[in-house]
């Protein structure tokens, strides 16, 4: 790692196994950042975030750090080459977390979407739930990261973040680059019921699926509701199952395509929905093998996490030196 690479984070909840919206959104992203070679880059497996909502539920938190581990390994993360690691591991986070708080106008906080829409649909009402963006702009700044990969939905916490890094510099000197964000174009991932692809919908494919859950999954799915006899013509532009098989399928899009919309009685949903199972299941079974083989080694597991936080232990500890200097904290001076 030299210094003339840029620094980038990403940060991840603890989720557990990751669906084809996770990967195809994100994941196969930052792989490809990670193999440009042009980057020094750290992930982030933010257990203390999920805390901000699943505070009375934190018992499956540990086995979902694995399985999300497993995950993002076997689809190509290579933790020679990036810092993967558990944000727990490195209290550093929670300590600029906790000096940002003194300069961060609760207003700022408040107005953030996702909070809003979250205190009224699940009635959250904690400091740290409130805290939240907070802590997320500390995993970020704490490497002081020039860049974050993340989908659109964070561009408001990304905002912020970049808010309280100028706020910060303004008052205590230059710290902290102002972080961009990297977004990568994702293609659109239907669920089954044809709204975006998410756990909490129950509507996803997991990587990791086993073959049989992935075919289930995708009989399942919504097609074009209009088309209802095979020699119905069909809309390709609002059907979840072509969505996807433009992503499975290229090679055989086209003809899909003009049998769909002119009604070929030769070719109906249900072969559609065949060769959609198909090919997820023939493009993730090496990598199901390769998770599933990750997963019976837990210490190996245990090992790269810890690596990954000693790694980014030293570039946090470098920066909280910066900023307890900055503050002209006892511990500096
Ligand atoms: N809020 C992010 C999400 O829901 C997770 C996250 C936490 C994150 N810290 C981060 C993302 C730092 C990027 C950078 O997906």
């Amino acid at each position: 790692m030299t210094d003339k690479k840029k620094v980038l984070l990403s940060g991840m909840q603890p989720t557990g196994m990751l669906h084809l919206g996770n990967y195809e959104g994100a994941l196969k992203n930052w792989v490809d950042l990670q193999n440009s070679g042009k980057y020094e880059i750290y992930f982030c497996i933010v257990d203390w975030h999920a805390l901000t909502t699943a505070y009375e539920n934190t018992a499956d938190i540990v086995e979902r750090i694995y399985q999300i581990t497993a995950d993002y390994i076997a689809a190509g993360l290579d933790p020679e080459k990036v810092a993967i690691f558990v944000q727990s591991d490195v209290k550093q986070h929670a300590e600029l977390q906790l000096l940002l708080s003194m300069i961060t106008p609760i207003p700022w906080l408040e107005r953030v979407p996702s909070y809003k829409e979250k205190v009224e649909t699940l009635g959250l009402d904690s400091y740290g739930f409130l805290g939240y963006p907070l802590l997320q702009t500390a995993d970020i700044i704490i490497y002081r990261a020039d860049g974050v990969p993340v989908g659109k939905d964070q561009l408001p916490h990304l905002e912020l973040t970049r808010e309280i890094v100028r706020r910060f510099n303004y008052i205590y000197g230059d710290v902290f680059p102002e972080p961009e964000a990297l977004l990568s174009d994702a293609p659109y991932i239907p669920g089954a019921d044809r709204r975006k692809m998410s756990k909490s919908y129950d509507n996803h494919i997991c990587m990791g699926d086993p073959p049989d859950k992935i075919k289930k999954r995708v009989m399942s799915y919504y097609t074009d509701e209009t088309k209802i006899h095979r020699g119905d013509s069909g809309h390709t532009d609002t059907c979840p199952v072509f969505a996807l098989l433009k992503i499975y399928a290229p090679d055989e899009i086209d003809k899909i395509k003009s049998d769909c919309e002119s009604g070929n009685t030769e070719w109906g949903c249900v072969k559609c929905k065949k060769l959609l199972a198909d090919r997820i299941i023939e493009k993730f079974t090496p990598f199901r093998e390769k998770r599933e083989q990750l997963l019976t080694d837990r210490e190996k597991l245990r090992k790269i996490l810890a690596d990954g936080a000693e790694r980014a232990r030293i570039r946090a500890e470098e920066t909280m030196k910066l900023v307890r200097k900055a503050l002209k904290m006892w511990s500096e001076q």
